[in-house]
């Protein structure tokens, strides 16, 4: 009986119309538009730098501490500084609670992470230091790896750390077959395709690119292209925000 309850509940949630006969989406948006974001930096006194943002209902704060000396000695490298980020989901962040602690989904974001921001921070001018970067996500709803990494290089902005330029990150996916930017809850859940992208603006290098679920290559170039003008428009919130916390508010 119950699992006949469950199976129709799938059914009725796969067959969720997530995108209307006029264009729009759940949240009254256009396949090309953003959640709205609000980013601040500077919110932490006690970390060397942070930051803080809301982009649609998810929520994230990230701090930075260092650089300083790596340890264990075993892990320093002696011609350049390590980053070591770590992604945390609290226990209230989604509907079913979640178990606290370390799991291979954080392991794993932690991993991209800190190799997207390595890319950025000018590691060569601090040997045998860590910077250590930490996000807890304290609301998720879908594109928390990207809040957290946009969250985390302004954090590192703040800090004074050295980078060739902000990272900023991005999805856009595919939704009831169509090519969309910035996935909500619902369209992660029931669409059909998730594309992370984060790259250095300036230079438009991607350093991080993650496909989940299936795209042709003309969706996947579409796709690819629409989250690389998600990530400008961002930036230009970044620099924002970074202003504000120089300028005073
Ligand atoms: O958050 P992001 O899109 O980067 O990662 P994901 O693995 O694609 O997860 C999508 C969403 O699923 C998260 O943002 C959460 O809202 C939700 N989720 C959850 O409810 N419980 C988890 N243990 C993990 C994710």
């Amino acid at each position: 009986m119950m699992d006949e309850v469950i199976k129709d509940f799938d059914r009725e949630k796969k067959e969720m119309k997530l995108i209307d006969e006029n264009g729009k989406r759940i949240d009254g948006r256009s396949a090309e538009e953003l959640r709205p974001v609000k980013m601040k930096v500077g919110v932490l006194n006690r970390a060397d730098g942070s930051a803080y943002i809301e982009w649609g209902k998810n929520k994230v704060v990230a701090a930075v501490y260092g650089p300083r000396e790596a340890q264990p000695r075993h892990i320093q490298n002696p011609l350049k500084g390590i980053v070591q980020a770590r992604y945390n989901m609290v226990s209230f962040s989604v509907t079913d609670r979640k178990r606290p602690g370390p799991d291979r989904r954080s392991i794993e974001i932690s991993k991209i992470i800190s190799e997207a921001l390595e890319a950025a921070v000018i590691t060569e001018s601090f040997p045998r230091t860590t910077i250590d970067v930490s996000m807890e996500v304290l609301q998720a709803d879908a594109g928390t790896r990207c809040a957290g990494l946009t969250a985390a290089s302004l954090a590192l902005a703040d800090a004074g750390v050295p980078m060739k330029d902000l990272v900023v990150a991005c999805a856009a996916g595919k939704v009831d077959g169509q090519v969309v930017l910035d996935l909500l809850k619902e369209e992660d859940n029931y669409g059909q395709a998730d594309l992370p992208v984060a790259i250095m603006p300036k230079s438009e290098e991607v350093v991080l690119l993650q496909m989940d679920g299936h795209l042709t290559q003309e969706e996947f170039d579409r796709a690819l292209s629409m989250a690389i003008e998600g990530c400008k428009k961002l930036y230009e919130m970044q620099k924002e925000a970074l202003k504000m916390s120089v300028g005073g508010e």
